[in-house]
C-alpha cells in the first residue's frame, strides 16, 4: 500500500488534494475548544493547506506523510525559509510553525509525540485499507492525551471501494469509542461520483484500551 502512495505522488495522481482550505475545518475548528498555542497532529498530511491554515490561527502544526514528494512541494509552495533536520528516523522540515516528518505514521511514537494536544484527520482514516483502520485508531489514541481534542472528516462512497474507502458511520464508532468521546457532527453533500464526507468531533477519553465498544 505504501507503494501504491509513493507512486501516486511520484506520477502526480493526487486527486485527493485541495486547492483551498477544507470548509469543514473553518466551520467546526473553533468550535472544537483546541486552545491556541495547542500543537495539532496531521497524520497522513500529504500537501494539505489545510496545515497552513492552523498555524495562522496559531496552532503549532506537525504533519506526518509517508512522501517525500509531498512535502518537498508543501514547502516550495509556502513562504518562509525551510530547516532540515534527521531524528528518530525521520526526515523532518520546519517552515515557520509547520513540522513535517517524512515516514510511515505507524514508526511515529508516544516519545515524539510529547507537546501534541490536538489532531486533525482530513483523508486519513479513508486512505487506510479496513484492517489498517483498526491499527490507526488504536496508534492514534496512544498519541493523543485524554481531553485532547480532534476533528476528522472521513468518507462514504458507492461503488467500488478504496481508496480511498468507504467507512461506515458504524465502523468509525466501533474504530474510536473505546477512547475518544464521538459526537457526528455534519454530512458534507453527496457528489456526482457518489461521495460523500462526514465531519466527527473526537474527544480522547481516559487510558487507552483496544476493548471493542459495547453495546454500539
Ligand atoms: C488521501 S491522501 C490525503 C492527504 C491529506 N490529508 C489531504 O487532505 O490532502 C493520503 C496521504 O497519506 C499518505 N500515507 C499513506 N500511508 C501513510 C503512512 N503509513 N504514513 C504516512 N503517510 C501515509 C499518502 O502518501 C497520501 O499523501
Amino acid at each position: 500500500m505504501q507503494q501504491h502512495w509513493l507512486k501516486r505522488w511520484e506520477e502526480g495522481r493526487i486527486g485527493f488534494h485541495r486547492d483551498s482550505v477544507h470548509p469543514a475545518l473553518v466551520r467546526h475548528w473553533p468550535l472544537l475548544g483546541a486552545t491556541p498555542g495547542t500543537k495539532v497532529l496531521v497524520p497522513l498530511c500529504g500537501k494539505s493547506l489545510d496545515m497552513r491554515w492552523l498555524a495562522e490561527h496559531q496552532h503549532p502544526v506537525l504533519g506526518i506523510e509517508l512522501a517525500e514528494a509531498a512535502l518537498a512541494q508543501f514547502v516550495e509552495e509556502g513562504p518562509g525559509e525551510v530547516s532540515r533536520y534527521q531524528q528518530d528516523g525521520f526526515s523532518i522540515q520546519r517552515q515557520g510553525s509547520i513540522e513535517l516528518w517524512c515516514g510511515d505514521f505507524f514508526h511515529f511514537h508516544i516519545a515524539q509525540a510529547a507537546e501534541i494536544g490536538a489532531f486533525y484527520d482530513r483523508a486519513a482514516l479513508i486512505a487506510l485499507p479496513e484492517a489498517t483502520r483498526q491499527r490507526y485508531a488504536f496508534h492514534l489514541a496512544q498519541l493523543i492525551p485524554p481531553g485532547a481534542r480532534g476533528l476528522l472528516v472521513s468518507l462514504r462512497r458507492d461503488g467500488e471501494d478504496g481508496p480511498p474507502y468507504n467507512v461506515s458511520y458504524e465502523e468509525i464508532r466501533r474504530l474510536f469509542d473505546p477512547n475518544f468521546i464521538v459526537t457526528h457532527l455534519e454530512d458534507g453533500e453527496r457528489e456526482d461520483n457518489g461521495f460523500q464526507e462526514s465531519v466527527w468531533a473526537l474527544v480522547r477519553r481516559g487510558p487507552v484500551t483496544d476493548e471493542p465498544a459495547q453495546h454500539r
